[in-house]
């Protein structure tokens, strides 16, 4: 089969398009004719730190349909239509076939195509978790999405409306009207104006991307106001796992999230995209021979939404 391989710690340059054997799922596995699969900054951030997956493959959000299953699957068979996250099982989707243990995956609706339900399963529980769990998001919440934009932010200012918050959204001036289009009832850019010097204040602020103290993102909270840190500069992570709890003290929490691929928040997500609550924003579209260059878009930082790797069978 073709794939993208990556040998050693690096840039995406040490990324490789060639020839590999297919790989055999063990019992507790299925085989997937990858589809679709899309980038994330997981993938780009292992290759920084040096990690590198069981085969040699990145990618971690894959849909495709079920070739073969090892003996002990009962939840699917072959032909069935899946999708699901592979970053806690090997990565593995920058190819035409991978395995995966049940577990990591749920039944693709028909009404989603494969490139939509490959571009879901990261972002979205990220963005879900992000506002749900650590943020606690209750309807008429003023909620301030910083990095509003990329892969997470889109899917968080949808589902921040559809937890009914009043949302502000902050990205640079090419995507306000993008923001204002997923439904952010406010816009912020902030090459402008730096929101964390406004008198406004939050209920919930989820960091995605960015860079701010601490300190001022405490100081626009409302007096029981939560902070949530995704991502962003490694400044901005760095502080938030360092002194977010030192800075939790009174009611104001500053918290960091680590997100974590399950199916029932798969199910939930993909319920709302098949009802047309949210639907999934796609930049750009590359072939699996690109692969390289859609990590190198996805590095500049600037996404307008998801990057997808479309196989050649679709
Ligand atoms: N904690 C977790 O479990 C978890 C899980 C998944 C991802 N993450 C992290 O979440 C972050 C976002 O992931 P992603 O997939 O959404 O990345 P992405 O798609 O690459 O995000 C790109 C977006 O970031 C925006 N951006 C860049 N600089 C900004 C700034 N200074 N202020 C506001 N927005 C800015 C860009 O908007 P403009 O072009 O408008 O600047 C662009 O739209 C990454 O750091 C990732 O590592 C964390």
């Amino acid at each position: 089969m073709k794939a993208v391989v990556y040998n050693k710690k690096g840039s995406p340059d040490k990324l490789i398009y060639c020839e590999i054997d297919k790989p055999v799922p063990k019992d507790s596995e299925v085989l997937i004719k990858v589809r679709a699969v899309s980038a994330n900054a997981a993938d780009y951030r292992s290759m920084k730190m040096g990690i590198i997956p069981a085969r040699k493959i990145f990618g971690a959000d894959i849909a495709g349909s079920i070739e073969s299953t090892g003996k002990n699957i009962h939840q699917f068979k072959p032909g069935d239509e899946v999708m699901g996250d592979l970053a806690s099982f090997g990565f593995g989707g920058f190819a035409e076939y991978v395995t995966a243990p049940e577990k990591a995956l749920i039944l693709k609706p028909v009404k989603i195509s494969f490139e939509e339900a490959a571009s879901i399963p990261m972002a979205a529980l990220t963005a879900l978790q992000a506002l749900r769990d650590k943020g606690q998001i209750r309807k008429g919440h003023k909620v301030l999405i910083v990095g509003s934009s990329g892969g997470v932010g889109t899917f968080a200012v949808q589902i921040a409306r559809y937890f009914g918050a009043t949302v502000t959204a902050v990205c640079s001036s090419n995507n306000l009207d993008q923001s204002l289009s997923l439904g952010a009832d406010n816009v912020l850019d902030y090459t402008k104006e730096d929101f964390t010097k406004s008198h406004l204040r939050y209920d919930l602020i989820v960091a995605v991307n960015g860079n701010h103290p601490l300190s001022a993102y405490k100081r626009i909270l409302t007096p029981d106001g939560r902070y949530v840190m995704v991502g962003g500069a490694l400044l901005q992570i760095f502080r938030s796992l360092l002194f977010g709890k030192l800075m939790s003290f009174g009611s104001k929490k500053m918290l960091s999230l680590s997100a974590k691929a399950n199916q029932t928040d798969l199910e939930f997500i993909v319920r709302l995209v098949e009802e047309g609550t949210i639907k999934p924003v796609i930049d750009r579209r590359y072939k699996l021979d690109k692969t390289a260059d859609a990590m190198r878009y996805l590095i500049e930082g600037h996404a307008r939404g998801k990057v997808v790797i479309v196989m050649d069978s679709e």
